[in-house]
């Protein structure tokens, strides 16, 4: 399968880098074709609205770094989310991304796909990642893919908090698992 992990961190060595690399081994050590994307690193301007994609055939406005994007996207079978949580939600960086998943719509509603999500915060609380956990539900519902495992790592500010956790190895299982 062709597995293709988006992340949202602007830290290349952070907490939710490493997940990443986690389920990256695990992907690849199963066999699968693995694409990294990190958003952080490209240039992809925020959605504006203004519809030239519906009226010319999910063509953007803008052609910057989304256009290395759209041709995995179409082609992954799985697809995983990596994010920290920025204020209840994914990073910025990622929604960028996200949002512009609306010009090839139609196309995506079509196809089948997995999402999984792998996450991390500070807070200790049970309900921190609620708001994420729905949207990313939301996403699968309306996109018609297959609602994936997630790796929620609550009390982690940092890669150093991960230490003594077991959310690396379940990212690497997860990847196992694909
Ligand atoms: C702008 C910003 C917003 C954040 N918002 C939250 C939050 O809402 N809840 C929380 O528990 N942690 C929050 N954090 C903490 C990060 O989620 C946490 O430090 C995470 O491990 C960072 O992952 P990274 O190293 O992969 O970037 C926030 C951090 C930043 C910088």
């Amino acid at each position: 399968m062709k597995v293709l992990i988006i992340t949202g961190s602007p830290h290349s060595k952070g907490t939710t880098a490493l997940l990443a690399d986690e389920v990256r081994v695990g992907a690849k050590e199963a066999g699968h074709e693995v694409i990294r994307i990190d958003t952080a690193k490209l240039d992809v301007h925020p959605c504006l609205g203004c519809y030239h994609c519906r009226d010319n055939d999910g063509r953007c406005v803008y052609n910057d770094d989304m256009t290395q994007i759209y041709p995995h996207l179409l082609t992954a079978d799985v697809i995983i989310l990596v994010t920290p949580l920025y204020y209840f939600g994914m990073t910025a960086q990622l929604k960028r991304v996200v949002d512009r998943f609306f010009a090839i719509n139609p196309i995506l509603r079509k196809t089948p796909k997995q999402l999984h999500l792998l996450a991390a915060c500070g807070d200790k609380d049970k309900w921190a990642m609620d708001a994420l956990v729905v949207h990313f539900q939301t996403l699968c519902r309306y996109l018609h893919w297959q609602e994936g495992e997630k790796v929620l790592a609550i009390g982690a500010y940092t890669r150093e908090d991960l230490k003594d956790s077991d959310y690396p190895t379940r990212a690497r299982k997860l990847g196992a698992e694909l």
